[in-house]
């Protein structure tokens, strides 16, 4: 159940991305890239209903998306990745969960929560980076238990640790990445990585 995007074009972004010399200008219209490519693929089973319209021509039955969708961007660093669902997909709902790792334990503090109705609607919850884990199964416990049932986790980077952490807490559950690195260092950063992605974010 992990999806790795295969595109050159995401290659090419995330060498960019991981490029220590890369501005923070320049990492956020990557990122978004890279973001858009990751909300097409995880959309790509979206339910959808019949409608018929008419063409210039004659009548035509197509089809329409059938269920609303919700993204949940892990604040802060997911914020980067929320803006492609908000230009594809017009009545996206935005919930936030706010997370952040004690840098001394790498362990994850719960600050803010504020999740739109979940039950019944396709949920991606969003965050750059898949490192511990520890983030992740936290806002999947959070957004289970608000009511999610059709959920899944679209990450940037994913290190195997995480991967096998999420999998531990949520079996099934599908993550789509941008890449699997390799390992995390003694800090819990991943590599190669690309560091702090909240920071070269936005800057701080
Ligand atoms: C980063 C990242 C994830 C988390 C991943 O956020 O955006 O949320 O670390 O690490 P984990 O898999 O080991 O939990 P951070 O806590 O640095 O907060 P930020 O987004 O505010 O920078
Ligand atoms: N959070 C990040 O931003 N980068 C890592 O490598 C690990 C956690």
């Amino acid at each position: 159940m992990l999806h790795l995007l295969r595109h050159p074009l995401a290659a090419h972004a995330l060498t960019h991305l991981r490029d220590h010399t890369t501005e923070p200008a320049t990492f956020r219209a990557l990122a978004r890239q890279v973001g858009l490519m990751l909300a097409l693929e995880a959309t790509r089973d979206l339910p959808v209903r019949s409608h018929a319209v008419n063409t210039p021509l004659e009548p035509f039955t197509g089809s329409v998306l059938a269920e609303p969708l919700v993204v949940v961007p892990i604040l802060r660093a997911g914020i980067g990745m929320v803006q492609p669902y908000l230009d594809l997909f017009p009545d996206v709902s935005v919930g936030y969960v706010g997370l952040e790792r004690d840098h001394q334990t790498a362990l994850p503090r719960s600050y803010y929560c504020k999740l739109p109705p979940l039950a019944g609607k396709r949920v991606l919850c969003v965050d750059p980076m898949l490192a511990t884990g520890g983030s992740a199964v936290m806002a999947l416990d959070l957004l289970r238990e608000h009511g999610a049932t059709d959920l899944a986790l679209v990450v940037i980077v994913a290190a195997p640790e995480g991967v096998a952490a999420v999998h531990a807490a949520h079996p099934g559950l599908p993550i789509h990445a941008a890449v699997l690195d390799r390992e995390l260092n003694d800090k819990k950063y991943i590599l190669p990585g690309l560091g702090d992605f909240g920071d070269r974010l936005f800057g701080t």
